[in-house]
Parts: structure tokens; sequence; C-alpha cells
């Protein structure tokens, strides 16, 4: 019998352009590509990478037109896979994984670090197309055919080890908001503005930091930029001078709390700093303002920041996931105070929203994937309606869903669409894509894959 583990398996094997057996019938509106991102290569050599987060890059396309799915899935060709590929084991610093002792001290060794396997998201800003992850190095590729580009370079003077996979972007304005981790003796937050197509960056904003939090995402109003530094801080001395994986250089200080920052986006001004007790967290769910001086800022948090280590390959196993809770940051920029609500009862992960017309704005609509307790791999989609407070729930025996991204189907609208979702079905060790009505929350339709895709992470819907 197989179970979840088969998701951490390396399946490296690329298609071209098949057209998938469909089970259902395929929306006649859904015209466009689900691009999806997540590690899958995890073996070279005898080698194997130590972390879920360390697998290469695999990028896949789900092509909808005329009531047909159309795939293919391509490695994503950093220098880093060729590298390793060529020695056939591990030659730059991931997440969690190493080539080994380096007796150069890491500020002589001027490769990029964590390296360019970027695993994680992918961003579709207009023409450009970028595979991103929190190393700096972020690679073009084209949506079409998923052949890797090359590194996208912005001739810019902003500094910066790290930076974000979830850049926040505008597309009235198609403006994208990100920051850049400037590590050094002296570290810095970067926040910075890209006007799509535009050569430079603007830089916003300068935050110093004494010791930088692990920062995976951020919050964005119509005016403010919210920045949560949450107490898994760099060892700034350890990232400079030791070759130890990226993520070993964070050390968990539950006594400093979590620092909410907001700043206001265009000015670049700091409205307000102050702390809540500690939590982690990767993913901010949505942001906005209920008035001037009030902010509503919701996200996946945890207990602590042991979810990271659940993820090595050594530990899944016995899966031990700390159970999240989706909570509401009430900021109140003129009292500087900030309360905390419970929005659902559910371990809720990879959230998302009508992302284009709803973030930044009221919404009432988060599709996510849950699990209910902490030795159980995500096995529900789930719809939570802030306003009714009703969840509705899809699972399926030994099927484990990643990230659900929801496409709508007419303007400004939460529900009205269809919920994507690759699933593993360990039953018979594949994959399949899975078509959901967003209203009812329940199947309308799913595209076979002829083979099993591993746990991926972010992705994106493209309308044609
Ligand atoms: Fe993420």
């Amino acid at each position: 019998m197989l179970d979840y583990r088969i998701g951490f398996k390396s399946s490296e094997t690329e298609h071209s352009q098949m057209n998938l057996v469909i089970a259902g019938k395929i929306p006649a509106w859904l015209r466009g590509d689900l691009l999806r991102n997540g590690p899958a290569k995890f073996i070279l050599g005898t080698y194997q990478v130590n972390h879920w987060f360390d697998g290469f890059s695999m990028l896949h396309r789900f092509s909808f037109i005329d009531e047909k799915v159309n795939y293919c899935c391509k490695l994503l060709e950093s220098s880093a896979l060729k590298q390793a590929i060529k020695k056939q084991k591990l030659c730059s610093e991931g997440f969690a994984s190493n080539p080994g002792y380096n007796f150069l001290p890491r500020i002589l060794n001027f490769s990029t670090r964590p390296s360019d396997n970027d695993n994680v998201n992918i961003g579709i800003f207009e023409n450009t197309s970028l595979a991103m992850s929190e190393g700096i190095t972020q690679l073009q590729f084209d949506p079409v055919n998923l052949k890797t580009i090359g590194q996208f370079i912005y001739h810019d003077k902003i500094r910066g080890s790290l930076t974000t996979a979830h850049p926040h972007y505008d597309h009235q304005k198609k403006e994208v908001y990100n920051f850049t981790i400037q590590i050094g003796p002296n570290c810095f937050y970067n926040l910075y503005r890209w006007k799509v197509g535009a050569d430079k960056r603007d830089l916003i904003c300068k935050i110093p930091a004494k010791n930088p939090g692990y920062l995976h995402s951020f919050g964005i109003t119509n005016q403010y930029v919210i920045l949560i530094e949450q107490p898994f801080i760099l060892n700034k001395l350890e990232f400079l001078f030791l070759n130890l994986p990226y993520i070993k250089n964070y050390l968990w200080d539950p006594s400093l709390g979590a620092c909410f920052t907001v700043i206001n986006r265009f000015s670049g001004e700091i409205v307000l700093r102050e702390y809540t007790d500690s939590f982690f967290t990767f993913h901010h769910v949505n942001a906005y303002e209920i008035n001037e001086k009030e902010i509503l800022c919701d996200v996946i948090t945890f207990k602590d920041s042991s979810i990271i280590d659940a993820f090595y390959l050594n530990n899944i196993e016995k899966l031990n996931i700390p159970m999240s809770q989706f909570r509401r940051f009430h900021i109140k920029l003129n009292e500087r105070m900030i309360n905390i609500q419970p929005l659902s009862s559910h371990s809720l992960e990879f959230p998302q929203i009508n992302y284009q017309e709803f973030n930044s704005k009221p919404y009432k609509i988060l599709y996510s994937v849950s699990y209910p307790n902490e030795s159980t791999f995500f096995n529900q989609l789930i719809k939570t309606n802030l306003e009714s407070g009703i969840e509705k729930i899809w699972a399926e025996d030994g099927c484990y869903p990643g990230e659900p991204v929801f496409v709508p189907n007419m303007p400004f609208s939460e529900e009205e669409g269809v919920v994507l979702s690759i699933i593993l079905d360990t039953k018979n060790g594949c994959s399949y894509l899975l078509i959901l009505n967003a209203k009812s929350f329940t199947e309308v339709a799913r595209a076979f894959l002829p083979h099993m895709i591993p746990f991926g992470l972010h992705g994106i819907f493209n309308f044609k």
C-alpha cells in the first residue's frame, strides 16, 4: 500500500504536450494555463538532498482549451541543477542541504546562496515569467514551452542575499513589491517597487535589522506594506563565515516576540512598529484597511518554527506537522495596538484567494489545504467563508491535494468559477488535476496524469 511518502520521491521525467484523459466535463469558458512549481528531483547519483524544499524545481503547465487539458513539464535549468547533473552531486547550497564543508570563509565565496534552484513559486508579470524562491536569483522562463531563459537581472544598486518568493503584484498599476534582505556587518530589509518592464527597481525604504527574521511573505494594503519580523532570526556571522545550509543559520528565540512593521508603501515612512507574542509563519493571506487608522492582516501561523523540521526527508517517515492557526491581526495605528482573533478551527496551509481582485480589499472566501492532526499530511481541500463561518471540505481516501488555485468566471467574484488542485492519489501511485466548482466545492472533472507529481509548492493561473 502506497502512502503520502511517495510525494517526496524523485519524479524527474519531462513530458511535452500530452492531452490528458478527462473524467467529467471541463467548463468551456476555462481557457488559460495553470503553471505550477515545486521540488521534483531529490536524488543525484547516490546523494539525496535533506529536505522537501531542496528538491530541484520542476515546472508544470496544464493548458485548458476547448474543454481539453494539455500537459507538459520541464525541469528548471538552474545553474545549480546543471552543475549537479554534471558532477552527480550537490554543488551549491540549498535550503537545508549543502555540498559539504568548504574551508573558504563564506565571505570569500562569491557564489549566490542559497542557490538559483527557484522551486517555490511563479510570477507572471505581463511578458515576464519568473521562477522564484528565497534566493536572490530569479530565473526567467518561457511560459509556453517551460524552457529556462536565464537569470532575470535588475540593473540597479539594490543589494541583498535573500528575497521572498511571494512578491505582491498590483495588476492595475503593473507594479511589483518585494523585499531583499541585505546581510553584512549591518543588515537591512530593502522594500522595493518594480514597474514591470523597467530596467531598475525603486527603493522605497531600508529598514535596519540587527538579526533579520526568516521572511517568506508579507502583507500589502492600498496604503501600507506589513512586514512581520518573526523570532526565527538569522545569525549573520554564521551566514557570512560558515557554509551551513541557508536555513541552518536561523535560530528560534520566542523571547523576542513577533514585530509588526507597517510602512507607507509610497513614502517609505514607518508608521508603526509593535510586538505581539511569538509565532512562526510562511504565508500571509490578505491585508486591508478598514479605515484610515485600522488594518486587518490575516496570516497562517504556527506556535514555532518546527514545521521546517517536519519536512526533512528523514522525518517524513513519521510525520509531526505542527497544527496551524489562521489568525486575524487587527492593527490600530493610533492606539498602537494589535488585537488577535482566530478565523478557523481547522489547520490550514497554502492559502489562496481571488488575488487579482481582492488582495488588499475586504474579502470573504479563502481556499486552502488542511490536515486533521500532526501525523497526517495535507489531505483535504477546504473553502472558508469568513462572513458566515461555513467551511466546505473536499477529501478522498488516499488522496493528498496541493495548493488550490481559484479561477473566476466573472468579474469581482470569489466563488463563481473553479478551483484547481493537483492531487496525489496514493491508491494508484499517480496524480490528477482536480477541477472543483468553487461555489458548491464539488467535483466538476478530473484530468489524469500518467505519473506521480511530487508534492509541489505554489503556482498561478495565466488567463488567455
Ligand atoms: Fe510559500
